[in-house]
């Protein structure tokens, strides 16, 4: 990774385990220095403890991104230096429901991540990294930014807003010397996951997600990861015919019913 284009410092979002924390491997390995984000204190300062042993300047912060004060909290870590490289990677989704039905507070928190999150974060970084004519922000995102599914309402929606706020900004942000990406993963193994019970197994590891989104900083503005199936299902869902039929019949399974799905995303890729 190009540390006079992205450098010195990398602000990962989501950087404690699963693929920020393999962002933050590889980001080290180059010569970068870290600032970390993520809610629980010991997994952060685990990270930051093996990435220093390594020789890298680490900064760690407990910080939820639920909280509407978490950009404030983030940068009194990060004034004082100069973030190149912004990459927002969090807020998997835990809680399925009927949107109505919900509790406000569990899709205010979705919201908050992923939609004002993304937009507030790159607002403030994205402004110093114009003025400066260089740097880097990838924002996550998800194979489901392409299909409204039931029970998912506000997550699938938040990730619809942050494909094209992607889409839209890569091309802004391209003149000023700011390469942006939506990295669209699809089922992946991450810590996360395998909490909820899901098949991990059948999933991609995280660390070809870290690498396909470094290596492809600059192929916005997006990056759909190169695992057989993601590419046949993203056309699948994408098309703007038959709406009600592609939502009734690919939206996102319930979690019971995800090792089948994994299942037959392979042979839909060995089918080509
Ligand atoms: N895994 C998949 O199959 C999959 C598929 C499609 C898209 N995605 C997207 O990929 C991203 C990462 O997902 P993931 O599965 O790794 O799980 P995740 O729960 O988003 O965790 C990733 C990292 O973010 C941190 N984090 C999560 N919620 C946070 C919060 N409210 N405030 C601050 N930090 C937070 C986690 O640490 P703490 O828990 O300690 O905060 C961890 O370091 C998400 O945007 C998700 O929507 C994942």
């Amino acid at each position: 990774m190009d540390l006079a284009k992205y450098g010195p410092w990398a602000l990962i979002v989501g950087g404690s385990e699963g693929a920020g924390a393999d962002f933050a491997r590889l980001l080290a390995a180059d010569g970068f220095k870290l600032v970390l984000v993520a809610r629980k204190p010991e997994p952060l300062a685990e990270l930051a403890s093996e990435l220093r042993a390594k020789g890298a300047e680490v900064r760690a912060v407990p910080a939820d991104l639920a909280d509407p004060a978490v950009l404030a909290r983030v940068r009194a870590a990060t004034d004082d230096i100069e973030i190149g490289l912004l990459i927002y990677y969090a807020g998997a989704n835990n809680t399925r429901g009927n949107f109505v039905e919900l509790p406000e507070a569990v899709t205010q928190s979705v919201l908050q991540i992923t939609v004002l999150g993304q937009a507030n974060f790159t607002r403030h970084y994205g402004g110093l990294m114009a003025a400066r004519g260089r740097g880097g922000i990838v924002l996550g995102g998800s194979l489901s930014s392409y299909l409204g599914s039931p029970t998912l309402a506000a997550y699938t929606g938040a990730k619809a807003f942050s494909r094209i706020f992607s889409e839209a900004l890569w091309a802004e942000m391209k003149p000023m010397g700011v390469d942006v990406l939506h990295l669209n993963i699809g089922f992946t193994a991450t810590p996360a996951m395998a909490r909820l019970g899901m098949p991990v197994e059948l999933a991609e590891p995280t660390a070809t997600v870290a690498r396909e989104g470094l290596e492809n900083i600059a192929n916005g503005p997006v990056w759909i990861i190169s695992t057989p199936g993601n590419l046949e299902r993203a056309r699948m869902i994408s098309g703007v015919e038959d709406r009600a039929e592609t939502v009734l019949r690919h939206a996102i399974v319930p979690r019971d019913q995800t090792a089948a799905a994994a299942r037959e995303l392979q042979e839909l890729a060995k089918e080509g």
